[in-house]
C-alpha cells in the first residue's frame, strides 16, 4: 500500500501547487485552504514510512492509512475539479461562438454562484477529513523521517511525438538557431542556454523538440538528456550523463573514477546536454558540475568548440546562475493554439477534425 500512497500524496501536493489552480483558489478566497492542504500533506508524508510499518501490527493504524488513502483520493478529485474550472475559465475568455458554447455546456455551469459554492464546500469537506486524520496522526506519535519527502517530480525523458504538440515551432527555431550559431562561431566556451517559464507551460516539451531536431543531431556528436529535478547532486548528474552516453549502468562510486570516465565518454566530441527541470539555486553546486563538464581551456579533453547545455527551469534565479546567454523565455501559446490544445484535451481529436 505504501508504495502507492506516497506518490498519491505527492501528486495531490503537486496539483495543489499548480499555478492555474493556485490562481483560481486565490481568486475565490481559498488560498488559506490550499496552504493548509499542502502543509498537512507534507506533515503526513513525513511520518508515512513509520505509519506503514506499524500498520502491519496495529489495526488502528491500518484503518488510519485506509482513511488517509480515501481522503487523498477525495482531495485529488477536488483539485482536479478546480483545475478543469481554471481551464474552462481560460477557454471561455476566448471568443469562438460554437466551441465556447460547447465548452460551457460541457461543464454545465448554469449557475456560477452555486457552482462556486459547491466547489468551495467540496474543498473544505476534503480538508476537514484531512484535519481530523492529522489530529489522529498526532495521537499515534509516529516517527518522523529525517527529511520530508518533497513533491514527487516524475523523471522526464527525451521522447516526444511531434504530432501531439501544438505550436512551438517558433520557439524551437529560435533555440535551434542559438545552438547552431554558437557551434559555427568556433567558440571554445561551453554555452549554457536556459529555457524558463512557469510550471506546465511547455519547457520540457520544447527541450524535447530541440533534442530530437534533425539539424541539432547532425551538428552535435553527442546529444544527451538528463532529468535533474529537485535533487541537484553533482555525483548523480555525472553518473546519469555517463549512463545516457554509454547506455550502460555506471557502478562507479568514486568521484575521481567518475570524472575520468566522464572525460573518456565526452572526449573531444561536440556535445549538447539537456539538463531538464533544474531547481538548484546554490551556485557552488553548479560551479562544481560545470568544472567537471567544461574544464577551462587547460588542454582538458572535452573543452572543445561548440559544446552547449540547455537547462530548463521555472526559476529565473537558476537561469541567472547557470546561463551564459540570455534565457529563452517560453511564451504562452497564442489564442488559437490554446484553443486547439484545449479541444484536444477536452474532446479528443474528433472535434478538431469535424470543424
Ligand atoms: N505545445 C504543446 N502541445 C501539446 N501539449 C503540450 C504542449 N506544451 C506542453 N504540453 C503538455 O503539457 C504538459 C506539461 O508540459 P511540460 O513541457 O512538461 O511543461 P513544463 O516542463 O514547463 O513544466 C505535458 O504533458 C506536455 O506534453
Ligand atoms: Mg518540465
Amino acid at each position: 500500500m505504501g508504495s502507492l500512497l506516497m506518490p498519491l500524496l505527492g501528486s495531490v501536493a503537486a496539483k495543489a501547487g499548480d499555478a492555474l489552480v493556485a490562481e483560481l483558489l486565490r481568486a475565490w478566497g481559498l488560498a488559506k485552504s490550499r496552504w493548509k492542504l499542502e502543509r498537512h500533506l507534507a506533515a503526513v508524508q513525513c511520518i508515512l514510512l513509520d505509519a506503514e510499518a506499524r500498520s502491519h501490527t496495529n489495526l488502528g493504524v491500518r484503518q488510519w492509512i485506509k482513511d488517509l488513502k480515501s481522503a487523498a483520493y477525495q482531495a485529488d478529485d477536488v483539485i482536479d475539479d478546480f483545475f478543469y474550472e481554471a481551464l474552462r475559465r481560460r477557454a471561455a475568455k476566448i471568443r469562438h461562438p460554437y466551441m465556447a458554447c460547447k465548452v460551457l455546456s460541457y461543464f454545465t455551469v448554469n449557475s456560477p454562484v452555486v457552482f462556486r459554492f459547491h466547489m468551495s464546500w467540496k474543498l473544505k469537506d476534503a480538508l476537514e477529513t484531512i484535519d481530523e486524520l492529522v489530529v489522529e496522526m498526532n495521537n499515534f506519535c509516529f516517527q518522523q523521517h529525517a527529511e520530508a519527502p518533497s513533491v514527487v517530480h516524475p523523471q522526464t525523458h527525451s521522447r516526444v511525438d511531434e504530432s501531439d504538440i501544438v505550436g512551438r515551432q517558433d520557439d524551437k527555431e529560435q533555440v535551434v538557431k542559438i545552438l547552431l550559431d554558437h557551434n559555427s562561431s568556433n567558440n571554445n566556451n561551453v554555452m549554457v542556454l536556459p529555457i524558463v517559464g512557469m510550471g506546465g507551460i511547455g519547457k520540457t516539451t520544447l527541450a524535447q523538440l530541440v533534442h530530437n531536431d534533425r539539424r541539432v543531431n547532425h551538428h552535435f556528436e553527442l546529444v544527451l538528456w538528463v532529468c535533474v529535478s529537485d535533487k541537484f547532486v553533482v555525483e548523480e548528474i555525472i553518473r546519469s550523463i555517463i549512463e545516457v552516453a554509454t547506455m550502460k549502468k555506471c557502478d562507479l562510486t568514486q568521484m575521481e573514477a567518475m570524472q575520468k570516465k566522464l572525460s573518456e565518454v565526452l572526449g573531444n566530441k561536440r556535445y549538447l546536454l539537456v539538463l531538464d527541470d533544474v531547481w538548484n539555486e546554490d551556485s557552488q553546486k553548479w560551479d562544481d558540475l560545470r568544472s567537471l563538464l567544461c574544464p577551462d581551456d587547460d588542454g582538458s579533453a572535452h573543452a572543445g568548440p561548440g559544446n552547449a547545455i540547455v537547462v530548463t527551469s521555472r526559476n529565473n534565479q537558476v537561469a541567472s546562475i547557470m546561463g551564459t546567454v540570455p534565457p529563452h523565455q517560453i511564451s504562452l501559446l497564442n489564442v488559437d493554439q490554446s484553443w486547439e490544445l484545449f479541444c484536444r484535451i477536452a474532446f479528443g481529436r474528433e472535434v478538431e477534425q469535424q470543424e
